[in-house]
């Protein structure tokens, strides 16, 4: 996102300076503002003296990006990559190199009540197999992005949503095309059900969303009904063409589908419409709070949470505004815990970012933070920082961040390696 982000931000600051266009006006100087995290003092994590961090060396969670605890099981479910694949792979950042793709993505699973290693140092781990999941036209394999998960009851069924990103097969020959730039690849939803829920080791496939508007799909929310409906983000918007893609940050084309089962269009697609069809700008990691009924939307270009009813019209989902949090920094995913409360990965300096785009590798120490967002006494909402590595000393290029209310952990995910943090909170939690 970073590279993307420095490269649009160079080309057309002078081309949008002369747009008077209030909302481009407003969208250029907040992205600029937080792009250089002007106004944000970095915290050590020094500051922070409740929260000991340490990191999970684990091969097998790399580049994991996002994450979903099931709160029923206590098991921490994460989206992981592998970060070569992802710099020749990555179609809403414009890069469709399906050769070079990773062929090895998969979702991990970490018992959190079960410590292991060195002083319990990191936890229980597997990887869920799919077997029967076809993939990229019967290879199996994933490309994962964003992630999201139900817990259908107590008894542990759990059904995950995740947005795989493969390469647009000739249907004819079975071959992936060459060319993926005209397609932008094949962006589709699948549900999965975990199979014997605690301690399981299988996912079994149980339906593929695709639709034109799963365009740039960023992140899904699942509601929890028996379609396996959902809200998806599209956090260039869903426009056909190249450049209002490009441009969607900056105009507020960002938008919101809202996908469920059971009324197929005639072409076989499943049937999405846009709930929120445009004037969001780089919309993020949505996430849908059951505690509320409430879909709470991020835009990383402005700082800021957007908050919303649905509103329920036959299989059509509308979206009323209910309120918009200033967070004041760039989200990426935002989780909510067993309370309620809404978590939010924050980037304290986008600047950094590019640099890690650029070199996965390196070291860089890109500041990351956490911030909370609870409905305060008053009825309003509080936003709270409660943790930050502003130099980056050992929390990742952090993209999401769980919180673990019945221990008060916090569990940091990142694109990149090294992924998983576990920051214990060894003095009090925080209230
Ligand atoms: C695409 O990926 C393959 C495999 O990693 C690599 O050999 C090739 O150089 C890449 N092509 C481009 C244009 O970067
Ligand atoms: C896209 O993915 C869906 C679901 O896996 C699959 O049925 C369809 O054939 C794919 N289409 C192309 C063009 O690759
Ligand atoms: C919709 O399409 C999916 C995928 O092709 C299929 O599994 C499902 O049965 C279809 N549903 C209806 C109601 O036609
Ligand atoms: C519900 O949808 C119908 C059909 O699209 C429309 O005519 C009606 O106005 C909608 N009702 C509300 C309350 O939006």
């Amino acid at each position: 996102m970073g590279a993307l982000m420095n490269s649009i931000l160079g080309v057309l600051a002078v081309i949008l300076a002369t747009l008077y266009q209030s909302n481009v006006h407003f969208a250029l100087y907040t992205g600029v503002r937080l792009f250089y995290g002007i106004g944000h003092t970095l915290e050590p994590l020094s500051a922070f003296p409740s929260y000991k961090c340490r990191r999970i060396e684990d091969e097998r969670l790399q580049a994991c990006e996002d994450m979903w605890l099931s709160e029923a099981t206590r098991q921490l479910f994460l989206a992981c990559s592998e970060t070569k694949g992802r710099q020749q792979w990555s179609p809403n950042g414009g890069i469709f190199n399906a050769s070079g793709r990773s062929l090895t993505d998969h979702i991990a699973v970490l018992d959190i009540d079960e410590p292991e290693g060195v002083d319990g140092a990191g936890f229980r781990t597997r990887v869920l197999e799919t077997p029967g999941y076809p993939g990229t036209h019967g290879d199996g394999t994933l490309n994962l992005v964003g992630m999201s998960g139900y817990d259908d009851g107590a008894d542990g069924e759990v059904r995950l949503w995740l947005i795989d990103v493969k390469p647009s097969v000739d249907l004819a020959t079975g071959r992936v095309i060459e060319d993926q730039t005209v397609m932008r690849g094949n962006q589709t939803v699948e549900v999965f059900k975990l199979v014997g829920g605690r301690g399981a080791t299988t996912l079994e496939h149980l339906e593929s969303f695709w639709d034109p508007l799963i365009m740039t799909p960023n992140r899904v929310a699942a509601v929890g009904d028996d379609t396996n409906a959902f809200w998806i983000t599209n956090d260039l918007g869903h426009s056909q063409s190249r450049w209002k893609r490009r441009l969607s940050p900056f105009f507020s084309q960002g938008s919101v589908a809202y996908c469920s089962s059971g009324s197929n269009k005639s072409d076989g697609s499943q049937a999405c419409h846009a709930a929120i069809p445009s004037g969001l700008s780089w919309p993020n990691g949505l996430v849908h709070n059951h505690h509320d009924g409430l879909l709470y939307v991020p835009s990383s270009m402005v700082g800021t949470v957007d908050i919303y009813e649905p509103v329920k019209n036959g299989s059509v989902s509308t979206m009323k505004k209910v309120d918009t949090i200033d967070v004041g920094y760039s989200i990426d995913n935002l989780m909510v815990d067993k309370d309620g409360d809404v978590w939010a990965a924050v980037f304290p300096s986008v600047t950094k970012l590019g640099k890690a785009f650029d070199d996965p590798y390196g070291v860089h120490h890109v500041p990351a933070a956490a911030m909370r967002i609870r409905k305060g006494p008053g009825g309003g909402y509080e936003v709270e920082k409660v943790l930050e590595d502003g130099f980056g000393e050992v929390l990742p290029m952090t993209t999401s961040v769980v919180h673990d209310a019945t221990t008060g952990r916090l569990f940091f995910g990142s694109e990149f390696p090294p992924s998983c943090i576990f920051g214990s909170s060894h003095v009090q939690p925080p209230d």
